[in-house]
């Protein structure tokens, strides 16, 4: 029996209709702050991921799903290595979704300079090669929102903000999350910063794992979140970002701070908090249910260097992306889930000689936006019963010869068993406002 990768999941029935709803909250709630929808293709030039999230970065040296064209791969795999490919001819599954969008906006110049910022959402499937575990799959759906031509913390505030709001109405018990947040720098600040905690981690060699020895030169800054204890021990002594911000970059993060403030929003500072992707800059924050052990739902930042990694003009931008499985697993440990219930629909059912008829009023209901099933197998009444109320069926509207006689449907209410005549001519607002 055929059988799905590990680490990837079939949405279907209940938990479809939860990514639907995921993707109905985010069209409404961020259209009140101005985004529109954008879909960028699942697979991209390898090097939009390289230059944008970062060489050093766990994402592109581990865990990136790379794809060839069949008729490239003998002669890769031959030659062990893609180095001779043109770089159209290396690509990758998207792991997140931001260099992909700033990849677009760069390619179709979309942002004005000196103007409004693009604001732009997405919903879709991401793909990174981990080890899968709960929480943890190699293809995974985030919702994620992008503002690129900002610089102002207003905007940083206002998109944590929509974020929090977004979680809020996704069902969280409100204050049960935790929103970290920090600021990581810019270009002016960071490269010394990153040169003391290198040189904090190199005094500290004999105390530090393998994997913190070769990020000192790679990364220094994952340090922080090795996964070993001890590591995250000695690093509580390293050199915090927030004691190394230029006064700018001080100065923004603490506008940032007063802004989220003015707006209630609860927040801990978290100066170890420094994110998987290299191309933050200042604020960056992470959204965690303490309790559900499936690490962060949510995350994002600014990226005010990433335009210009993938070839554009220098550009401001800012975005967060939320995990849909994370979240509906979080939500679980609160007794919730994402799930709505499937649209109410009602059941024609007929009598052997009226299917002409049945037909076309099963077009009729489905004209006036009604969910409608029928019988396609000349079931007896009774079997037609049992089957409405397989498929949920408020409502049954029979159609016998009777009926059809007096120009007249029966509508049963599949609940109370209660039935109804009503005329054909107003069954289709009959049956729309019943299940209304
Ligand atoms: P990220 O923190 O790598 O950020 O991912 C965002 C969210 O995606 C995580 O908080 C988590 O809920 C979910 N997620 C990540 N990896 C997995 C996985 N393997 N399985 C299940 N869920 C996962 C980004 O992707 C950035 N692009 C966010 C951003 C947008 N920053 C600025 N703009």
């Amino acid at each position: 029996m055929a059988q799905r990768i590990q680490g990837t999941e079939d949405l279907y029935g209940g938990y479809m209709r939860s990514w639907q709803h995921m993707l109905d909250e985010a069209r409404e709630l961020f259209g009140t702050y101005g985004f529109d929808m954008i879909e960028t293709p699942a697979i991209e030039q390898l090097d939009t991921f390289v230059h944008g999230i970062g060489e050093s970065t766990d994402v592109v040296r581990k865990e990136m799903f790379r794809v060839f064209s069949g008729a490239l791969l003998p002669d890769v795999m031959e030659r062990g290595s893609e180095a001779h490919l043109k770089p159209r001819q290396r690509m990758a599954m998207r792991p997140e979704g931001t260099a992909g969008v700033v990849r677009a906006a760069v390619e179709h110049n979309f942002i004005p300079q000196g103007g409004a910022p693009v604001k732009l959402w997405y919903g879709a499937p991401m793909f990174r090669g981990e080890r899968p575990q709960k929480g943890r799959l190699r293809q995974f759906h985030q919702v994620g929102a992008e503002v690129m031509g900002a610089s102002d913390p207003a905007v940083d505030a206002e998109v944590i903000i929509m974020l929090m709001t977004y979680f809020e109405r996704l069902g969280f018990t409100p204050g049960s999350l935790t929103l970290r947040i920090n600021s990581m720098g810019d270009a002016a600040c960071r490269p010394a910063y990153r040169a003391s905690v290198k040189q904090f981690i190199l005094d500290h060699a004999d105390e530090m794992c393998e994997d913190c020895l070769e990020r000192a030169e790679l990364n220094p800054l994952r340090s922080f979140d090795c996964k070993n204890d001890h590591c995250r021990e000695v690093m509580t002594a390293a050199p915090l970002a927030k004691d190394n911000l230029c006064e700018e970059c001080a100065a923004h993060y603490a506008q940032v701070k007063a802004y989220l403030d003015e707006a209630g929003i609860a927040y801990v500072e978290d100066p170890t908090l420094v994110r998987g992707l290299d191309y933050y800059t200042r604020t960056v924050f992470e959204v965690e249910l303490d309790e559900a052990g499936v690490g962060a739902i949510g995350g994002g930042g600014r990226y005010d260097g990433l335009m210009e990694l993938e070839g554009g003009r220098p550009t401001p931008g800012i975005g967060f992306a939320v995990g849909f499985e994370r979240i509906e697993l979080a939500l679980q440990r609160q007794g919730k889930s994402l799930e709505t219930p499937a649209e109410p629909c009602v059941y024609v059912a007929c009598t052997p000689d009226q299917r002409l008829k049945v037909f076309s009023v099963a077009q009729a209901l489905r004209a006036a936006g009604v969910r409608t099933e029928e019988d396609y197998q000349a079931r007896s009444l009774k079997s037609q019963f049992k089957q409405a109320d397989k498929v949920n069926a408020r409502l049954c509207v029979v159609l016998g010869d009777d009926e059809v006689a007096a120009g007249v449907a029966t509508v049963r209410d599949m609940a109370s068993h209660e039935q109804t005549q009503v005329s054909l001519d107003e069954l289709a607002s009959y049956v729309a406002a019943q299940l209304a």
